[in-house]
């Protein structure tokens, strides 16, 4: 089955690529000679990933899937979710947006966050809609170099280590894009031998 990942985000492709193995053919936005910003104006990250995949679908034809994600802090009432990309400004800074965050917790003892990533899937013009979640905690300062966004502020409650410490396998085993992912993969295993 072909099918279309709805993003240019090479850091997000090669977290998503080991988890759909083989039984896909996974073609990137440069693949099928779309170079569109996609647009991402809903206030919810539902919103955003079904607008992404039907733009797609209804521009280029192809069965595809997009995804977006929040980090989701508890004490700042669930910022900047959503606004996760552009917490800082229309830069898509990702030091700028870690420095926000740690200067709006300072002095908060409640560090806890979540991850959530929501997938939509366009299969035949029908959507389909997966969730993963994980939770953590915001640390105090960076903490690792990998990874790529609040990575090396976010610490999951299955680890000692911030995501920006682990390898890529390590993060997979346990992160939000992964489990959605993974809720993904098994959904088109089946209806594929359906
Ligand atoms: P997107 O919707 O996946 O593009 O994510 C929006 C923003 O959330 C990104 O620009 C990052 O700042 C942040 N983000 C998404 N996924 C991750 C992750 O796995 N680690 C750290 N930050 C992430």
């Amino acid at each position: 089955m072909n099918l279309v990942i709805a993003s240019n985000n090479t850091h997000k492709i090669q977290e998503i690529q080991p988890i759909l193995d083989n039984s896909f053919s996974l073609m990137s936005l440069s693949e099928i000679g779309c170079a569109d910003e996609l647009p991402e104006e809903q206030e919810t990250l539902e919103g955003n990933a079904s607008q992404k995949a039907w733009y797609i679908y209804n521009k280029f034809g192809y069965n595809c899937f997009a995804d977006d994600t929040g980090l989701e802090i508890e004490a700042l009432g669930g910022e900047p979710g959503v606004y996760s990309a552009r917490y800082a400004g229309d830069g898509k800074d990702a030091d700028a947006n870690i420095d926000k965050v740690l200067d709006k917790l300072h002095k908060i003892n409640n560090r806890k966050a979540r991850f959530r990533t929501v997938i939509s899937l366009v299969l035949n013009g029908i959507e389909y809609s997966f969730e993963g979640i994980v939770d953590g905690k915001i640390l105090t300062e960076r903490q690792g170099t990998g990874g790529f966004g609040y990575d090396p502020i976010f610490q999951p409650d299955e680890s000692d280590r911030s995501f920006a410490m682990m390898s890529i396998s390590d993060k997979n085993r346990i992160s939000h894009r992964a489990r959605a992912v993974i809720k993904l993969a098994e959904f088109l295993k089946q209806h594929e031998s359906a």
